[in-house]
């Protein structure tokens, strides 16, 4: 079991470089995160408060950030232009997954990496029949906001054209937790 969300943000951003697309930023929670060899961070919020926070994050941001509204699904930024995508706690969150991995995929340069951290549904089938109940009857969507605690990321990530390349599986505070397993890695966009 780990503990510690500031390390994993480390862990997801380590190493990333060039131009990198962030959906569903919130309040900016990963900006303080990112490495010096980013060049610039597009970090997309459909949220106004979180939007006006996230503002404010990025000011004090080690790297350049400009913070923007829209959706995953409906980018506004044009074919390739990025080197990078992160995807960290959002992919539980939006109306349909594979839209938003099919635009990560669009803004993506071939051979373009996606950085995930999100949470999914568990292996153990007696705890993944209840977290997709919670889904089905809407009760999980209604409580945390329209997450959902039973979506298997993975498999969608790499049905929108993208190769796992590194994956760690793990558990954050108490396992009974709904939103264990976590799941964080890097895979790669198929050119
Ligand atoms: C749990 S928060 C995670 C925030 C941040 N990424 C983090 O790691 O702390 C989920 C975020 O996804 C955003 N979101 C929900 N639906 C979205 C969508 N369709 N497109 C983009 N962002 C979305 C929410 O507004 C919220 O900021």
């Amino acid at each position: 079991m780990e503990h510690d969300v500031g390390e994993r943000r480390d862990e997801l951003l380590a190493g990333l470089c060039g131009r990198v697309i962030e959906i569903g930023a919130g309040n900016g929670m990963n900006f303080r995160h990112y490495p010096a060899t980013t060049d610039e961070v597009v970090a997309i919020e459909p949220e106004a408060y979180l939007r006006h926070l996230a503002e404010h994050a990025a000011r004090h941001a080690p790297v350049r950030v400009s913070v923007r509204g829209g959706l995953a699904e409906a980018l506004p930024l044009k074919d390739g232009e990025f080197d990078a995508a992160v995807a960290s706690l959002v992919l539980c969150s939006v109306a349909e997954q594979s839209p938003a991995l099919a635009e990560l995929r669009r803004v993506l340069k071939p051979g373009g990496e996606l950085r995930f951290f999100e949470h999914v549904r568990a292996e153990a089938p007696r705890r993944a029949r209840v977290q997709g109940a919670l889904d089905r009857f809407g009760a999980w969507p209604f409580l945390a906001g329209g997450c959902h605690c039973s979506r298997e990321t993975v498999g969608a990530i790499e049905a929108a054209g993208f190769e796992i390349e590194r994956l760690r599986r793990f558990e954050l505070g108490p396992s009974w937790v709904l939103t264990n397993p976590i799941v964080l890695g890097v895979a790669r966009a198929r050119a």
